[in-house]
């Protein structure tokens, strides 16, 4: 990792960091903008190579929540917190995490409300009931500690409908019939694979972890080794594990119509978006497809919004992808900088909004 590059090449607002030295856990919150409102992003708890790689991850992370809300409409701007484990998270015992979550709820609630956390990798609703006790600044509690629970199942319909929007783009038509291969069949990328095997896909699976496959392998998917997800041939590819599967190398020869998926940061660096749109391979930016969690979290928590309407809102992530897609075909250019410069004029136009 460059160090140097940690403390440059970021427009963000403010990034805080904190070790504990009873656990070994190094603590960071990226505030990347509180234009539209407090920062939110969720808490990612996992193994890092190092604090700086950590630091470099929060922050590209806060940066896309920065362009998530702002396109879904929302009056929040973007944030994230990591929590650099000093061992798998399966592997710390109850105590050291109960202190690890402390020490987090410590460092929110110093924050003071500019930024708001919720659910990511490695951590889930169960975390949240926790850190709720000691401070306000969370979202997405379980129904039993009077949250609106798991934002998962919303995260999967705006994906959804994001993936269909992306096969008729690249004229592939309707899902029946076309091969979809789901990367991550987790909490988001079940219920994707799910969606798409009702809607007639030939679905094809990969994950890490056997167990996910075997349900989705019984009813007649093709299981995909998770080495070979970038070069199997399919219609739809749908990452829903982590970021960056689509590199610039990668980019240059996956062998899909379309990419449409839930994990944050698919694209691995910057140039990836622009070897996608010259080979016409069509991609539907993560920040755009993935925003069903936030809208379900801050639709519930925060504006008061119904099931209903947060899920009617969490549908119209189809027509914002449809409408970044038109936009990068009008100007030439790619379907991430469409989306990049839909956001940033959401951000110019909007007045500045506190939802606290
Ligand atoms: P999860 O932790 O429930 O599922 C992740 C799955 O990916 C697991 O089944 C894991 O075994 C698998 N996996 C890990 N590494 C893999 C690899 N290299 N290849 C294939 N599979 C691998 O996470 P969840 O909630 O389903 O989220 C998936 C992605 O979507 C994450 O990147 C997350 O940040 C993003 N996301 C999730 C939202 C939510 O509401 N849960 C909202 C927005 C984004
Ligand atoms: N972690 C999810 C995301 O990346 C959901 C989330 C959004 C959690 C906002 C907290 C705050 O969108």
């Amino acid at each position: 990792m460059d160090h140097h590059a940690v403390a440059k090449d970021w427009a963000g607002e403010l990034t805080a960091v904190r070790h504990d030295e009873k656990t070994g856990a190094h603590f960071v919150i990226a505030v990347h903008s509180t234009r539209l409102g407090p920062a939110t992003g969720g808490t990612r708890a996992m193994v890092y190579p190092d604090v700086a790689d950590a630091v470099v991850d929060a922050r590209r992370l806060a940066g896309a929540m920065t362009y998530k809300t702002a396109l879904a409409g929302l009056p929040m701007g973007g944030g994230k917190s990591v929590i650099a484990l000093p061992a798998p998270r399966a592997e710390l015992d109850s105590a050291t995490w109960r202190r690890i979550l402390d020490v987090h709820a410590a460092n929110l609630q110093l924050f003071n409300g500019s930024f708001w956390t919720g659910p990511d990798v490695g951590t889930e609703s169960a975390d949240m009931d926790v850190l709720r006790r000691s401070t306000d600044y969370v979202f997405g509690r379980s129904p039993e500690a009077g949250g609106p629970g798991s934002s998962a199942e919303n995260t999967a319909v705006g994906v959804f409908a994001a993936v269909r929007a992306a096969a008729r783009e690249a004229g592939c038509g309707e899902l029946a019939g076309l091969r979809v291969l789901v990367s991550g069949l987790g909490a988001v990328g079940s219920r994707v694979a799910e969606f798409a095997r009702e809607a007639g896909a030939r679905l094809m699976v990969a994950d890490i972890a056997d167990d996910r496959c075997a349900p989705f392998a019984e009813q007649g998917a093709r299981l995909v080794p998770v080495d070979e997800v970038t070069t199997t041939e399919c219609d739809l590819l749908v990452p829903c594990a982590t970021g960056g599967l689509i590199t610039e190398q990668v980019a240059e020869t996956v062998p899909c119509a379309a990419i449409a998926g839930a994990a944050n940061n698919i694209l691995g660096d910057d140039a990836a978006a622009e070897v996608l749109r010259r080979r016409g391979i069509c991609y539907a930016p993560d920040f755009v497809t993935n925003a069903g969690g936030v809208i379900h979290l801050v639709g519930r928590e925060i504006l008061g919004w119904s099931a209903d309407e947060v899920l009617a809102r969490v549908q119209e992530i189809g027509q914002t992808v449809e409408t970044i897609f038109k936009t990068a075909s009008t100007q030439d250019i790619s379907t991430d900088a469409a989306a990049r410069q839909l956001a940033e004029s959401n951000l110019a136009a909007a007045p500045p909004g506190r939802v606290s």
